[in-house]
């Protein structure tokens, strides 16, 4: 046997090999930069600072209600159902906790609808027995709630007027739990059992002691 042939013959099946091992291995490593890709923005991506009104008129950011959690959820005062059902759902699960406990959440309404949404509007709304005791209700201009909405994934959109001159918006229902330093910890859907928000709210409370 020619000697180029008998090196060909020894070195094919390393070159094989070695390629099959390197994309296994590059494989492998995109696999791994997704997952932290995917654990980057659950964590950071969500959340951040704003600038809205509360139902007083007063201007308010992030930093208004540091040092305790926020309950946020998004959504509009005259939403026939799912919002007041979510508001619902929140005022059970805080009423589940201990006073002390209560004391270090800050339930949050921010509006989707900046239009109809008025402070005044929003002050009416959130004091219903049904919400949450203390219920903060934040509003802003329409380039204000977008910024929010943006910065916590939020979608939203005015349906077609039915003629009326009313509108319902469509929008995301969704209760995010942010940390004493507006930093992401949660999410729930809207038909979580208030039982395991409340014991969810807990168990956060007692990792994070105040
Ligand atoms: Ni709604």
């Amino acid at each position: 046997m020619p000697r180029p042939m008998l090196w060909l013959l020894i070195a094919a099946p390393t070159v094989v090999l070695v390629l099959v091992f390197s994309v296994l291995l590059s494989r492998g490593g995109e696999r791994q930069e997704r997952r932290a890709e995917v654990r980057t923005s659950g964590e950071a991506l969500v959340g951040g600072p704003f600038e809205l009104i509360d139902q007083t008129g007063a201007t308010v950011t992030q930093e208004t209600y540091a040092g305790k959690a926020m309950l946020i959820y998004f959504g509009y005062t005259y939403c026939p159902d799912v919002c007041p059902f979510s508001l619902q759902v929140m005022a059970a699960a805080m009423d589940q906790l201990e006073a002390d406990e209560r004391a270090r959440i800050q339930p949050i309404l921010i509006t989707v609808d900046a239009e109809r949404d008025t402070y005044q509007q929003m002050a009416s709304y959130v004091s219903s027995p049904a919400f949450p005791d203390g219920l903060v209700g934040l509003t802003g201009t329409e380039e204000q709630i977008a910024a929010v909405a943006r910065a916590y994934r939020v979608v939203y959109q005015r349906a077609e007027d039915d003629g009326s001159g009313d509108y319902l918006m469509d929008h995301s229902s969704i209760i995010y739990l942010m940390d004493g330093d507006g930093a992401f910890v949660d999410v729930f859907t809207s038909g979580v059992d208030p039982r395991d928000l409340a014991l969810r709210l807990q168990d956060f409370l007692e990792e994070n002691p105040g």
